[in-house]
């Protein structure tokens, strides 16, 4: 061979190795028979106007169902229209298209947060498909009630009405709703929900870390000087202690601010909140956290699939971001775990979930070890997110 023929050979060489790993790389979720079988139950649930799909109970068969206005109502409108995306099937679209209207409703409420999960979750997805002119006007409605929440003394949305404890909580959670402001200003022109959007992330920035990156669940604020009173838990297990899916929000939500601001700090503070909690010292081997870090009861207590799930959906927004392996590793373990029998609920059990053992809010003992909707949301976006990679 010349030298230039080796060079050449070299090439394809590369070229062919490089393609054939990005082919195995290709997570194909419909070939998958166990999750093949789960998604098609989503289609069987009848159509109810006060009742979406939120938790079941494995033991008993109860399915337990919420009206619009709990936090979790949007994700199984997510989930239809995440299923329609990743299997093309236009049943899953046309049953999200007969349960989203009972949603609208939302976009008037101004008396919680959890507008962006309700309505970004739902009618978000749902834009991306269809562009709709209706859905754009829910979720412009949508984003203008949430704008009621700022304080601009604190430079924050207040998460909660009418706590005993908190006159101005934000919980970390909070982060995920700013997608809903920051596609706003795209879909309007208007710079002032992207404005109200990057302020609650700034004071989040400041406020809810910890040395360590681990973040706190909520802080309090004093409504007339603006500072911060408290830093406490509310789903953890002290308020000291770094609830998983506490993290999760975290990183997701730094990951997303970053995407629409390309602030570094944002980017900065994401690696480093990702990297305490893949890198935990009580992190299982198959990549799915307990509930809370620093649970007393570790090694024998609940996982919280919902935590790993969102994690992996966030880490591979961040590895498009900065091309470390390190994200995409533990996206792929997760998502593989996710797919196994230990996660999958069992087929024998029927009901409009697909992953089985997240830990919902462990202080009120309440959905521990179960199917729980925004698992499944995360899962599937996490498997959307790896084919598009
Ligand atoms: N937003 C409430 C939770 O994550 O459980």
């Amino acid at each position: 061979m010349t030298k230039y023929s080796n060079i050449l050979f070299t090439f394809v060489l590369i070229l062919f190795n490089s393609n054939c790993q990005a082919q195995n790389n290709v997570y194909n979720a419909t070939a998958n028979k166990e999750l093949n079988n789960r998604f098609v139950m989503l289609l069987e649930t009848p159509i109810d106007s006060v009742g979406f799909p939120r938790s079941m109970s494995v033991k008993t068969g109860v399915i337990k169902k919420v009206p619009s206005k709990d936090w979790t109502s949007g994700f199984y409108v997510g989930n239809l229209w995440q299923l329609y995306t990743l299997t093309n099937d236009s049943k899953y679209k046309e049953s999200a298209e007969k349960w989203i209207p009972f949603l609208e409703i939302e976009k008037f409420n101004g008396g919680t947060h959890d507008m962006g999960f309700k309505i970004y979750c739902s009618f978000g997805k749902g834009y991306e498909i269809n562009h709709s002119e209706e859905y754009k006007k829910v979720i412009i409605k949508s984003a203008n009630t949430l704008c009621t929440r700022f304080n601009k003394k604190i430079g924050s949305i207040k998460s909660w009405d009418n706590r005993d404890k908190w006159d101005f909580p934000v919980i970390i959670d909070n982060m995920m709703n700013l997608e809903l402001l920051f596609e706003t200003s795209k879909l309007t022109g208007d710079d002032s929900y992207r404005k109200i959007a990057i302020q609650h992330a700034n004071t989040t920035l400041k406020n809810h870390f910890r040395k360590d990156n681990s973040c706190y669940h909520v802080v309090g604020y004093d409504t007339i000087t603006g500072k911060v009173k408290s830093k406490n838990t509310h789903q953890g297990y002290s308020d000291d202690s770094s609830w998983a899916r506490g993290q999760s929000w975290a990183v997701y939500g730094f990951t997303m601010s970053y995407r629409y601001t390309k602030d570094k700090a944002y980017l900065k503070q994401a690696e480093a909140t990702a990297q305490f909690f893949i890198n935990h010292k009580n992190m299982p081997e198959d990549g799915i956290p307990y509930w809370d870090f620093n649970a007393p009861t570790i090694p024998n207590t609940t996982r919280d699939a919902s935590a790993a799930a969102i994690m992996a959906s966030a880490l591979l927004e961040l590895y498009g971001f900065t091309k470390k392996l390190d994200y995409l590793n533990y996206s792929n373990k997760v998502i593989r775990s996710l797919s196994s029998d230990k996660y999958v609920l069992n087929e024998s059990v029927s009901g409009p979930f697909i992953l089985d053992r997240t830990t919902g809010d462990w202080s009120k003992k309440a959905e521990l070890d179960e199917p729980i909707i925004y698992a499944d949301y995360y899962f599937l976006e996490s498997i959307i997110r790896k084919q598009s990679l």
